[in-house]
């Protein structure tokens, strides 16, 4: 006897705050035909909203600057515009954490989520990140909030799950990575990402896509995510908080 899985329908509005889709700046869309796919295919998906979170500071693509960013989002806009496409595109940046960062900050422009007062930070893969709680101080302070991009991925949190709740208490905003539930990064990845799902430890998720390829990957890991969570933890996840995160507001986090 043949099993037919239930048709998931996707949370209606959702904003992505981790992609690459700028063209030709880092390892994301090549160029602009293959940008405005990547569009072409949120909009479709059922995105309302995107931010365009391109490689800043990253040892392999150290010559990107936030201005850059801003100027490839325009262009990228404009085009969008002329191909008929409405969904609404912001600038933004994937900071990777440096020395440099706390005085980065004091002039955000092209730089945090959308202009606002967030801002997506990754670490290298093995980084132990001991630094955590005092970092999300000193941004604070700076009135920055930090985002962590993807903390399923990082080396650590495969020994110790548990880290991720000390840092959601010291005012990190954890983010999935979508393609994460797909096995894209591996199954002890996928696993650390469902033990964080369940304890409701992430403030959002996003697709951090580079290219549109395969085109049903993102759908797809947009399923896995409403299969895993329900529909409620979803629509928190991809529709709520990304867009209190561009307002600036607070999230709706795990304890509300
Ligand atoms: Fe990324």
């Amino acid at each position: 006897m043949w099993f037919f899985r239930k048709k998931v329908e996707l949370p209606k509005g959702m904003a992505d705050l981790h992609n690459h889709i700028v063209p030709g700046i880092d390892d994301g869309a090549r160029d602009m035909e293959e940008s405005l796919a990547m569009l072409r295919l949120f909009q479709e998906t059922g995105f309302s909203t995107m931010v365009a979170t391109s490689h800043l500071d990253h040892p392999m693509f150290s010559k990107v600057q936030p201005s850059m960013i801003c100027e490839g989002v325009e262009q990228l806009k404009q085009r969008a515009t002329q191909e008929g496409l409405s969904i609404e595109l912001h600038p933004g940046a994937e900071v990777y954490y440096g020395d440099g960062l706390l005085e980065k900050v004091q002039t955000p422009a092209c730089m945090t989520l959308a202009g606002g007062s967030y801002i997506l930070i990754e670490f290298p893969p093995l980084d132990p990140m001991p630094h955590l709680k005092q970092l999300a101080f000193e941004l604070s302070v700076r009135g920055v909030l930090p985002v962590l991009a993807h903390p399923e991925r990082y080396e650590i949190l495969l020994d110790r799950p548990q880290l991720a709740k000390d840092w959601v208490h010291a005012g990190w905003v954890l983010q999935l990575d979508l393609p994460s539930l797909i096995d894209a990064n591996g199954k002890a990845v996928r696993k650390v990402a469902q033990t964080l799902l369940r304890q409701r430890l992430y403030g959002l998720a996003a697709s951090d896509m580079h290219h549109p390829d395969p085109p049903e990957a993102l759908r797809d890991s947009l399923e896995a995510l409403v299969r895993y969570v329900g529909d409620d933890e979803a629509q928190r996840l991809m529709v709520d908080n990304p867009h209190r995160i561009i307002k600036g507001k607070g999230i709706i986090d795990f304890d509300d």
